[in-house]
């Protein structure tokens, strides 16, 4: 079976290529390389010894997916990732996410809607859960969304809208996956995250700090009403999280579900704060990381984790690995990138 891939080179896509090959599927990726580089294809392909086809293509552009729906006959299926995901930049440039992530979308969907391809995999994000009360811990599938905090938010939420939408037409089948906070690298330390700039996630400021790129980490706040006072999270490895659209794929195949718009929260269950990752590399790393304690971050949730049982029903997936794991294989990749650095 032949499934395409958006956004393929990214840092889930390049994990999920490898998930779909090690599972048999032919993958066809398209990317625009905009935050990712082409070497992550040689890098896919050394990690599963096939040939890894990504073309150079933006999902803006009806002509740029044509050309590549017209090239590779047989698509079956779209796990669509290629957007943008810088929360604050949303804030700044709106226009600019809503381009990407919904007016590309919606062009994404009437190339595939011209050739007949029906199911699609959909990166959703925990964030259309909004800021959620702690009594409302842990989120399901069914908890009300809240305004979103941020245009990338509304994107994930009216994306999902669209979506939905379409799917009632009988012309798409749609999974949409709620990742909850995806983080650590393939246990090659051959892909993994590239932030560009200066990180405004957690764990890539850690491995940073430790590293020598920044200086000091600042952990958001301690008087939450936490146990430690800081915020607490559902971190999922990223290699956890590319199996579960394998099994969505699967999901879809097998069209177990009379719903053709179906939602799965993709995290471990479990929440951890911001000193529990911290003390998490510390002990696998061996290293002891600079870090204060600063004000809150505006428009940071209190705590919020997933509850994964609908994915576990239904999907047949579980998260295997733990939070050791998640900042060992991160730690592993940044030093893997310093290494390159050094010898380039
Ligand atoms: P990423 O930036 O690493 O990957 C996205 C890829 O899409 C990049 O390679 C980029 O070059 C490509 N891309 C962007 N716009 C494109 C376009 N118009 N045409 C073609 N390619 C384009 O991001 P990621 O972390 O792998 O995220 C993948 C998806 O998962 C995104 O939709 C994101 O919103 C969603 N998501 C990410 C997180 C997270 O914390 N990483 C959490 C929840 C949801
Ligand atoms: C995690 C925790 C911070 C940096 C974001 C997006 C969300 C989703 C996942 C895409 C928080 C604390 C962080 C630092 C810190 N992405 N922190 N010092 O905010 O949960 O979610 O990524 O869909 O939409 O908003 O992730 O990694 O930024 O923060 O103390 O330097 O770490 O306050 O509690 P977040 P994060």
């Amino acid at each position: 079976m032949k499934v395409l891939v958006t956004g393929a080179t990214g840092f889930i896509g390049s994990h999920t290529v490898v998930e779909l090959q090690h599972a048999g599927y032919d993958v066809v990726g398209i990317d625009n390389f905009e935050n990712s580089t082409p070497n992550v294809i040689k890098q896919v392909e050394a990690i599963t010894g096939k040939t890894f086809i990504c073309e150079q293509a933006d999902i803006r552009d009806k002509k740029s997916i044509h050309a590549v729906l017209q090239k590779h006959g047989g698509i079956q299926a779209v796990i669509h990732f290629a957007a943008y995901k810088a929360v604050g930049e949303s804030v700044a440039e709106p226009l600019k996410y809503y381009g990407n992530n919904v007016a590309g979308t919606v062009n994404l969907l009437n190339e595939l809607q011209e050739k007949d391809i029906t199911d699609l995999v959909f990166s959703s994000s925990c964030t259309v859960y909004g800021n959620v009360s702690s009594d409302m811990l842990p989120v399901t599938e069914e908890t009300p969304l809240m305004p979103a905090f941020s245009p990338y938010g509304n994107t994930k939420q009216i994306c999902e809208e669209v979506l939905r939408d379409q799917s009632q037409t009988g012309k798409l089948r749609v999974v949409s996956l709620r990742y909850f906070n995806p983080i650590g690298a393939h246990d090659s330390a051959r892909i993994g995250e590239l932030p560009i700039g200066v990180p405004n996630n957690l764990v890539p400021f850690i491995t940073q700090t430790a590293i020598g790129i920044r200086k000091q980490l600042t952990v958001f706040g301690n008087d939450y009403a936490t146990p430690d006072g800081t915020c607490i999270r559902d971190y999922i490895h990223v290699v956890d999280l590319a199996k579960a659209h394998v099994a969505a794929i699967a999901f879809l195949q097998q069209r177990k579900s009379a719903d053709s718009f179906s939602v799965f929260n993709i995290g471990t269950g479990k929440g951890n704060s911001v000193l529990e990752a911290i003390h998490s590399f510390e002990k696998v790393s061996g290293q002891k990381l600079n870090y204060t304690i600063g004000p809150r971050r505006a428009g940071d949730v209190e705590q919020i984790y997933a509850s994964c049982s609908k994915a576990e029903n239904e999907l047949k997936w579980k998260a295997e690995r733990d939070l050791d794991n998640c900042m060992l294989t991160a730690w592993n990749w940044e030093k893997k990138l310093a290494e390159q650095k050094q010898n380039a």
